[in-house]
């Protein structure tokens, strides 16, 4: 697998959970997994050791010498590509909001060096990739690779994560990034005038999974494709939509080591301690455990529906509802947040950053979680919603579509504030029959998420792909 994040080592959304667990999964079916992805600040420099010192990669006439550092985490070999001015930065792809000039080069050389990487030191018949970070890795196959015996064979797949995000740059990166005109093309690179890095994948890719069924049809359609739609739908036999799973070992309220009790369906006593912690954390009053308590943990990013969370401040103050959140991204909405905060300091708790002790909190503290996102690939958080017994209010798209029913949480369709208040007043009013919410929650822990199923499926796709 080729990504440009992955758990426990960097991460700054679902990406990283997945590629952090997918390969111990797939290892249960037989399958032998290795990782690359950059070596940044953040990788224990210390805990890793050398694999292969000095590799040349080449972009063009222009070499770039990496080295390989290794270690094995949870039975995966992760394979750590250094290149110190490339990858030795705070931040993954930005620095205060605004993307690195030279990603082009970066997420160029990662590619380059995971082939190298099969050619040296982990030859693999299929070459996962994740995401338009990792997607030029089929490009740089056949421009570079196509008469190499060590790649005869080798079959690639390409998952998208999220299709918002594409690695679009302008066509006077070609040079620097070692290919030729002859990839400017509609059919390759090309994307109005543009080169565009998650293209080059998709028409490169042997194969082209999305994170979850509904997703997989929303990306060929004008209004879900980002421009992307027709050649995605140029390639529909080979599209498919695998759901993501979730990695129970680290979240599940029975052995959850960052909350302050555990819990278990059979045993919910412990989530009233949880909630009360949780409160205490953001400096809410505890005085009354029963009232609802809703819970956000996002990146703060247009996708999330934040225009139509601001939309019910009017809800939100009117209600006897506390409200916690976590997240950071666009400063429109931290503001919003840090304002409501400010207004009602006992009713809304904020904290901006990134914090994954508080994460679990949250997930576990809470009576609702919301995430009325405009549209969503998969979303992690709301099946790990469910796991720990908090509703989920969530939009009827993509994998929120696919992971949440009437028996475990509230959807709505039409992506309109007046559809959210509406559902989320049928959750408070829901919220007041302590039988039916105990009920609902119990489905919702009950539902099985583990990445089994999507492992054995993703083992079908290697398997159809090898022949
Ligand atoms: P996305 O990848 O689009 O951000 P997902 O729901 O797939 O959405 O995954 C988000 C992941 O990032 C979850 O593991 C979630 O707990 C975590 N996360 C998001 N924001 C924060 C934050 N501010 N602090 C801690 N964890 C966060
Ligand atoms: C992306 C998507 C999210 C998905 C995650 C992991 O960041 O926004 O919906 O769960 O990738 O696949």
């Amino acid at each position: 697998m080729v990504a440009s994040e992955a758990t426990p080592f960097a991460k700054t959304g679902g990406l990283a959970d997945v590629v952090g667990s997918l390969p111990a999964a797939l290892q249960h079916f037989g399958h032998d997994v290795a990782v690359v992805i950059p070596r940044y600040p953040s990788i224990d420099w210390g805990k890793t050791r050398s694999a292969f010192d000095n590799m040349t990669v080449w972009l063009g006439r222009r070499p770039f010498t990496v080295s390989i550092r290794t270690l094995v985490e949870n039975g995966v070999p992760f394979y750590f590509v250094e290149h110190n001015e490339l990858f030795d930065r705070d931040g993954l792809y930005a620095q205060n909001g605004r993307d690195f000039g030279d990603n082009h080069i970066r997420f160029a050389v990662l590619p380059l060096a995971a082939l190298g990487v099969h050619q040296t030191l982990f030859p693999a018949e299929i070459l996962h990739i994740h995401d338009w970070q990792a997607a030029m890795t089929p490009v740089y196959l056949h421009e570079q690779q196509h008469s190499n015996p060590a790649f005869y064979g080798v079959k690639t797949v390409l998952t998208i994560h999220n299709l918002g995000y594409q690695g679009r740059f302008g066509k006077n990166v070609l040079p620097d990034i070692g290919l030729n005109w002859g990839w400017f093309k509609p059919d390759r690179l090309e994307y109005y005038d543009d080169v565009n890095f998650l293209k080059g994948g998709i028409m490169m890719s042997d194969a082209i999974t999305t994170v979850s069924p509904t997703y997989a049809h929303e990306i060929q359609t004008p209004e879900g494709g980002f421009g992307l739609d027709g050649v995605l739908r140029s390639r529909s036999r080979d599209v498919s939509g695998i759901l993501n799973g979730v990695d129970y070992n680290e979240w599940s309220p029975e052995k959850d080591r960052y909350t302050a009790a555990k819990f278990s369906v059979d045993d919910l006593d412990g989530k009233r301690e949880c909630k009360r912690d949780l409160l205490a954390e953001f400096g809410l009053p505890q005085d009354d455990l029963d009232r609802p308590l809703v819970g956000i943990v996002s990146r703060f990013a247009d996708q999330k529906g934040f225009d139509l969370v601001s939309a019910m401040a009017h809800e939100f103050f009117q209600r006897d509802v506390q409200l916690v959140v976590l997240g950071s991204g666009e400063w429109r909405y931290e503001k919003l947040f840090n304002d409501w905060h400010a207004w009602l300091p006992h009713k809304v708790g904020v904290y901006i950053g990134y914090n994954n002790r508080l994460a679990h909190k949250i997930e576990a503290g809470a009576d609702i979680f919301l995430m009325p996102s405009r549209y969503e690939p998969c979303g992690l958080n709301q099946m790990y919603s469910l796991r720990y017994g908090t509703v989920p209010i969530v939009r009827a798209t993509g994998g929120l579509n696919d992971t949440i029913d009437e028996e475990t949480g509230f959807k709505f369709g039409w992506y309109s504030a007046a559809a959210l208040i509406d559902v989320f007043e049928q959750a408070l009013e829901a919220y007041k029959d302590r039988e039916g919410w105990l009920k609902r929650m119990r489905a919702g822990m009950q539902r099985d998420f583990s990445w089994d199923a999507s492992a054995r499926e993703y083992s079908h796709l290697y398997q159809r792909l090898g022949g």
